[in-house]
């Protein structure tokens, strides 16, 4: 056994969609979440600059006494996750290839959607995932920069969430998708409105799920799953503006989390 936390990040509050289901999956688990509110998006930056940051945030959470990290940000694991194995001695885990078993195992006409930011859509992090698994499988990408903003801004069911997610969703109409990856941490806050532009017979697919899964087998496998009696003491830290992110925060973990913290994340 392993009391020691699990440090989990994103550019901002979209990998709480992937606490969320640690949560769930592991709710004896303790987290030090840090979200870098100060510099999101990612989505339009260079994979060089994605990896600096990557590479400050996990040396500001191996300040924690962590035992696992899990990049929370399709970005940075699209990105960055290669990088950051190679660097530090510490079990790495990213949201891209459990998403990407999750969709073909998933799809059953073998055409599958990827939505996600410019930077994961660029690299062909999914498709090349996927087609790893099965090659006849289609992929059709659509990044969907504004989702991230209106995640961010709490914007996740309303008029104007719908038109923008009508407008990017629009190459779809015609290419008879069964299944729709949701490549990036803050679209699940969306979900609502993705799945009612694409319609109910398109499977969304969450890779915080398999994430989560893959995250337990780890800790399993190396006796080091958190066993202890006491309720595990959540951390949330950003590196700007607290009050917006705790807003968002209880509403995608549905309940309120601690006071967060404000980081100086370039100290890192
Ligand atoms: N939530 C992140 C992702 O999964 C990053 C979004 C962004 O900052 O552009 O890609």
């Amino acid at each position: 056994m392993d009391s020691r936390p699990i440090g989990v990040f994103d550019s901002g509050v979209g990998g709480l969609t992937v606490v969320q289901e640690i949560m769930n999956q592991l709710p004896n688990e303790e987290i030090i979440y840090f979200g870098d509110t100060a510099r999101v998006p990612y989505g339009s930056k260079s994979k060089e600059t994605v990896t600096k940051y990557s590479k400050q945030i996990i040396r500001f959470l191996l300040t924690k006494n962590i035992k696992a990290i899990i990049i929370a940000c399709n970005t940075a694991s699209s990105n960055s996750l290669e990088e950051v194995r190679k660097t530090f001695d510490i079990p790495i885990i990213g949201v891209v290839k459990p998403g990407a078993v999750m969709a073909y195992k998933t799809t059953k006409n073998k055409r599958i959607g990827i939505i996600g930011t410019e930077a994961t859509i660029r690299s062909e992090s999914y498709s090349k995932e996927i087609k790893k698994h099965d090659k006849e499988i289609e992929t059709f990408s659509v990044p969907c920069p504004l989702f991230v903003p209106l995640a961010e801004e709490g914007w996740t069911d309303n008029e104007i969430s719908y038109l923008v997610a009508k407008k990017y969703l629009e190459p779809f109409a015609d290419l008879e998708i069964d299944t729709l990856v949701l490549g990036c941490t803050h679209y699940p806050l969306l979900k609502d409105v993705i799945q009612n532009v694409v319609g109910n017979k398109v499977q969304l697919i969450n890779p915080a799920l398999e994430t989560a899964k893959d995250l337990k087998e780890l800790l399993s496998a190396g006796n080091a799953l958190r066993e202890d009696k006491t309720a595990p003491n959540h951390s949330f830290y950003v590196s700007d503006n607290t009050s917006k992110f705790e807003q968002i925060a209880a509403i995608a973990l549905k309940k309120s989390i601690p006071p967060v913290e404000i980081i100086d994340i370039e100290q890192y």
